[in-house]
């Protein structure tokens, strides 16, 4: 296999940061296609912990090439910021081993203002967002009017596009929604001093992919976010702005779909969601108190609690076929060790129909019921299991019944943060 998507298969927060890292390992590329630093992806590595948001999670081995593609929204104050933090960590980041697509889009100062405005605007209906600005960087992508890296590279290109948008943007900002007036000369020069560190970065990446999957290299592409926040096939409103599914790669690294051997959907053994939205298994009692805190459920982005609930088969099969999984990863099983019984949702009542698809409607979704079916628990703490047959046989049974009901194998299962903590008991 030389190509192939490590995404996350529920509301993000997956264990995808660890699952890279772990698969990574015997990769040559790892590339980033889509979302920003809106992401957090959690590394462990010999009792160091390292919190990524929008440098992939590949930079922590030495000799493998990153790649931030054109189809993620790159805040150049984020990304340095990112550098300085690895290096103090004694991570070294160069253009040697980090890349920037030309074509990636330009988080500026308004986008972030403009997030938490709109925000604000929303009242009781926001969604929930990071506020790093990302769902406004998008809009002007989709709108035309947004500044890439390429134009940023063009100074005078570069002051002509922020011209114009800083004078649209302070009418929106000032007669909309009341707030302060961006100032130009102050944002164009720190982003000519940006460009500059930014520069030995850039390049074509869809070349430097499509060369390394040509030459037999293993090219990793790790996903942000998850299926149910996908801007198509998430739970909209309550999503992001970009394309987080498999079909993301496509447009977000510059690559043909056929050259995409297989896709690795990262599965919490729970459900857990952060922001606002639709959840129909979420356990709003002290079952989810208790997942939370045993699972360490909270956001790295934000810091925030994540809303935690049951397992939800009907979203993990929906992330099976529109990803085309063709194995799942479970991560977090060990949290689950000292609960009596688990609840596994298996369908949704809607109508007196059981269904096992998300309505695209969230009218639709507020009256779809979770049908459960019950599991015994195991009391056995698994953290330190290495093997398949070290997992306690209800663990095992828990296992079965999602390869079972999404029709998917599961290639790995993951019993603690660190990369020793992982049991591979299948093809990828
Ligand atoms: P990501 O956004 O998908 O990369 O996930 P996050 O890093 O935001 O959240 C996952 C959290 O779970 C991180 O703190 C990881 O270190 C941790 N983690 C990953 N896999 C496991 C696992 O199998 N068991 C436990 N207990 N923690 C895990
Ligand atoms: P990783 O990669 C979990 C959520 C936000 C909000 C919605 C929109 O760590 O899994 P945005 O700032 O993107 O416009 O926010 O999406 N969200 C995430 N939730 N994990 C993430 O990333 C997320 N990135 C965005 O909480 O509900
Ligand atoms: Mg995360």
């Amino acid at each position: 296999m030389s190509a192939f998507v490590v995404l996350g298969a529920q509301w993000g927060d997956e264990g995808k940061g660890k699952m890279t890292d772990y698969l990574a390992e015997s990769a040559d590329v790892v590339v980033r296609f889509q979302g920003g630093n809106n992401a957090g992806h959690t590394v462990e590595v010999l009792e160091k912990q390292y919190k990524l948001h929008l440098i992939p999670s590949g930079i922590l081995y030495k000799s493998k090439l990153n790649v931030i593609g054109n189809g993620v929204v790159l805040d150049p104050n984020a990304f340095f910021e990112e550098i300085e933090y690895l290096e103090k960590l004694g991570i070294e980041v160069t253009p040697n081993n980090l890349i920037v697509s030309d074509r990636a889009q330009l988080i500026m100062p308004y986008h972030k203002i403009l997030d938490s405005l709109k925000e604000k605007s929303r009242g009781k209906n926001d969604i929930g967002t990071t506020g790093k600005g990302i769902g406004p960087c998008y809009t002007d992508k989709a709108e035309r009017s947004g500044i890439r890296v390429c134009d940023l590279m063009h100074t005078q290109v570069f002051k002509e596009r922020l011209k114009e948008n800083i004078d649209f943007k302070n009418e929106m900002i000032t007669k909309v929604f009341g707030g302060e007036k961006l100032d130009f000369d102050a944002i164009y020069k720190e982003y000519l001093i940006l460009a500059e560190r930014l520069r030995p970065f850039v390049a074509d990446i869809s070349v430097r992919v499509y060369d390394a999957i040509k030459a037999g290299k293993k090219v990793l592409f790790e996903g942000a976010q998850g299926t149910l926040l996908d801007i198509d096939y998430g739970t909209y409103p309550y999503v992001t702005s970009s394309n987080t599914i498999a079909g993301g790669v496509c447009t977000g690294a510059g690559i043909g779909p056929k050259m995409l051997d297989s896709a690795v959907g990262i599965a919490k053994a729970y459900t857990t969601r952060v922001g606002k939205g639709p959840f129909p298994t979420e356990l709003l009692n002290e079952t989810g108190e208790w997942i939370r805190e045993k699972g360490h459920e909270f956001g790295v982005t934000t810091g925030r609690s994540r809303r935690c609930g049951w397992l939800d088969l009907v979203i993990l099969k929906s992330s099976a076929r529109i990803n085309g999984l063709t194995s799942f990863t479970v991560t977090k099983i060990d949290t689950l060790a000292g609960l009596d019984k688990l609840q596994v949702c298996v369908g949704y009542k809607y109508e007196e129909k059981i269904i096992d698809y998300i309505p695209a409607s969230l009218e639709d979704l507020a009256r779809c019921e979770p049908v459960y079916e019950e599991f015994e628990g195991w009391d056995t703490s698994i953290e330190n299991a290495r093997s398949y047959e070290d997992l306690p046989e209800n663990a095992k049974i828990y296992l079965k019944r999602i390869e079972e009901f999404t029709g998917t194998p599961i290639c790995i299962v993951s019993v603690g943060p660190r990369r020793d903590q992982t049991i591979e008991v299948g093809a990828i």
